[in-house]
């Protein structure tokens, strides 16, 4: 019998979770909520139904007793404690419950367990107080980088090349409260230079099992210039880390964060990802987020080979070491189409073309909506153009020749993604 799915989200992630599961041959309906434009056309969209409503998801699920699972995607459900919430009621859930989630809900707590369990990590202080924070910017090296302490929208970073930037931008995040209450707490940390490279992982409680590698590209422009959204264009595999130092980031990063977890009682089940800064012998985690990534997910699970379905399944019921996990050989480059603005202010309501795209062409949707039979975009990210070839450069290439016959008003996208190629 074929068992029906939840999603829930509304993004170009969660439009590749639900494209993987159609392709399951266990999966029957899928269910999303609230969903976009182009999940509807695979599965049943609930847009009324908030992906922070936690009353709301368990009524729906208690109400539609032919849920069989929940896939929790986003961030702040996780962090609210959607998956715990879900599992009082006994209902199944995928992801992690509210005290594994705050690995990425609260980065003085990644920090400290980081700290704690010896996983290497930028220099840094927590400061819950004004005073205290500006004194220590007084005698700091520059570069420094802020962190607001809570979930913002992947944006609560700040990069500060001066004293006085660092002391404007440390008013705007503990004084004037850009982020709200996710900078009650702030972490003052070094600067680290070199490449970033996405580490995902599938993660039991016990086991943990590390996805293909994949890179994004987090600044708005070219150039790796403008501000920082929440991710403009991913490749993987990421062509610069070896096999070599992917073993070391199971060995120094992936597995001592599941057993630091263990000892301090917490058992994470779920997407444990992290976000790495690598240079030469030097591999540093910059955050954990506790989820798949968004765009990272665009390019690793169209290259998944293995049913995603009886991952899910294995995460659950703590049988990942039973299940093999396989990637095909094609590579994937995912481009993404952003709206004019983000991520500031943006219009919303753009009409959307999308003329044919090649076979080796995905196209998932982030911010998109149906109004009066119109397809227009409903968000700052819009879609995600993702290629599969069997190499990196060609599925750049396609990408990028595809992206071509997509149009809005004031679509923007990066043209250098993998333009080193
Ligand atoms: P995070 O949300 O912590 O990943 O930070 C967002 C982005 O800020 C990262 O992807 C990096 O590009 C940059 N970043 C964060 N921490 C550092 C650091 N310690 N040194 C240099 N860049 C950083
Ligand atoms: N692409 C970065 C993230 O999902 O946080």
């Amino acid at each position: 019998m074929k068992k029906n799915v939840l999603i829930i989200g509304g993004g170009g992630r969660e439009h590749a979770i639900a494209y993987s599961l159609s392709r399951s041959e266990k999966v029957g309906k899928i269910y999303c909520a609230p969903g976009n434009a182009g999940i509807a056309q695979i599965a049943e969209c609930h847009p009324e139904l908030k992906a922070t409503d936690l009353d709301g998801v368990v009524a729906f699920v208690r109400s539609h007793p032919d849920i069989y699972m929940t896939v929790v995607a986003p961030d702040d459900p996780l962090a609210a404690g959607m998956v715990d919430r879900l599992e009082a009621e006994g209902f199944r859930a995928f992801g992690p419950r509210a005290a594994a989630a705050r690995l990425e809900a609260s980065k003085s707590f990644a920090k400290d367990l980081m700290k704690k369990y010896g996983i290497p990590t930028a220099g840094y202080e927590v400061f819950t107080d004004y005073a205290s924070a500006a004194e220590y910017l007084d005698g700091c090296a520059y570069p420094v980088v802020l962190k607001a302490d809570g979930l913002a929208l992947g944006k609560g970073v700040l990069i500060c090349e001066t004293e006085e930037e660092a002391k404007n931008g440390l008013k705007e995040i503990m004084l004037d409260k850009a982020f709200g209450s996710a900078g009650n707490t702030l972490v003052i940390e070094d600067f680290l230079t070199g490449f970033e490279c996405s580490a995902l992982a599938f993660c039991d409680g016990k086991t943990i099992v590390p996805m293909t590698t994949s890179q994004d590209h987090k600044r708005a422009l070219d150039g790796n210039k403008g501000l920082n959204t929440g991710g403009m264009g991913t490749f993987s595999p990421s062509y610069k880390v070896s096999a070599e130092t992917e073993k070391r980031i199971y060995d120094e990063v992936l597995l001592p964060t599941l057993n630091g977890l263990n000892a301090e009682g917490i058992e994470f089940k779920g997407v444990l990802y992290a976000g790495l800064m690598i240079n030469g012998d030097d591999i540093k985690v910059l955050e954990y987020n506790a989820r798949f990534g968004d765009p990272e997910t665009q390019v690793i699970l169209p290259r998944l080979a293995t049913d995603l379905f009886d991952i899910f399944e294995a995460c659950i019921d703590g049988t990942l070491s039973d299940v093999k996990i396989e990637w095909t050989g094609n590579c994937a480059v995912c481009v993404i189409a952003a709206s004019g603005g983000y991520p500031e202010a943006y219009e919303k309501g753009k009409e959307i073309s999308i003329s044919d795209v090649d076979d080796n062409i995905i196209v998932f949707h982030a911010g998109t909506s149906h109004i009066d039979g119109k397809l227009v975009t409903s968000g700052g990210r819009v879609l995600g153009v993702t290629a599969l070839a069997p190499t990196l450069k060609a599925a750049r290439d396609s990408a990028y020749k595809n992206i071509e016959n997509i149009e809005f008003d004031k679509m923007h996208y990066r043209r250098d993604i993998l333009s080193e190629l």
